[in-house]
């Protein structure tokens, strides 16, 4: 099959996820269907007991719990290195005044960070422009070393990368359990093909912990 009409299948793939998922809203059915099974936003200490004196935040946000779960991964190495960091939503709006250093990181999800992880940074763009600030982001596609899979990751960062002058970003591959999902949202997975799978690389992830901010 050419390029060409490669891609002119995708575009038909992609118009027909977008008008069936518009039926769906514009029927009625729209509130039910996306509505998600509730997501555990926890909010964590560790490294209390540690002597040094430094405060990390690591602020993630999610939609279906897998972030939550890198960000503790992250916040446990940070802590082994004698931290003391906090693990937060950022719908909570955690105030930056507290800490010496930020790790932000969300989900992906049709392309973008999660908006509200977008508005933290717009909010708080002043004060992370004088901290030490990391980023990471949790998804599936796009997962490749070849050029266009590292070019549509970058993308992923194209509202954020502009705002805040990160030390590093991380790109992690994430989880997906279609029980966490919206009828919606299984139904555009399920479109695209998508498989159920937790391809969470903890190795690199908290590799990545144990040299940040080093
Ligand atoms: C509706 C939907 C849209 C998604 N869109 C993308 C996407 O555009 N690119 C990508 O790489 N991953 C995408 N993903 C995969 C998620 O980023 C991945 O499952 C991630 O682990 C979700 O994190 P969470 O469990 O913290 O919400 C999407 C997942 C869903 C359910």
């Amino acid at each position: 099959m050419t390029a060409k009409a490669i891609s002119r299948r995708n575009a038909l793939q992609a118009a027909g996820v977008t008008l069936a998922a518009a039926v769906v809203t514009c029927s009625g059915l729209g509130y039910a269907a996306t509505r998600s099974p509730e997501t555990e936003t926890p909010e964590l200490i560790l490294g209390k007991e540690n002597l040094m004196n430094k405060r990390v935040l690591v602020a993630y946000a999610t939609r279906a719990g897998s972030t939550v779960e890198v960000a503790t991964a992250i916040a446990e190495s940070l802590a082994g290195r004698g931290y003391t960091v906090d693990v937060k939503p950022v719908k909570e709006k955690p105030n930056l005044a507290d800490y010496q250093a930020v790790i932000l990181g969300s989900a992906i999800r049709m392309g973008s960070w999660l908006p509200e992880a977008v508005d933290y940074v717009k909010v708080n763009q002043q004060t992370l422009s004088q901290l030490p600030v990391a980023l990471f982001t949790v998804h599936m596609l796009n997962t490749g070393d070849d050029e266009a899979s590292r070019a549509n990751r970058y993308a992923y960062l194209k509202e954020v990368r502009p705002l805040v002058k990160a030390v590093d970003e991380a790109y992690f591959t994430g989880k997906m359990d279609f029980s966490r999902l919206s009828f919606m949202d299984r139904f555009i997975s399920s479109m695209v093909k998508a498989v159920e799978s937790d391809q969470r690389d903890w190795q690199k992830i908290r590799a990545w912990a144990a040299r940040i901010f080093a």
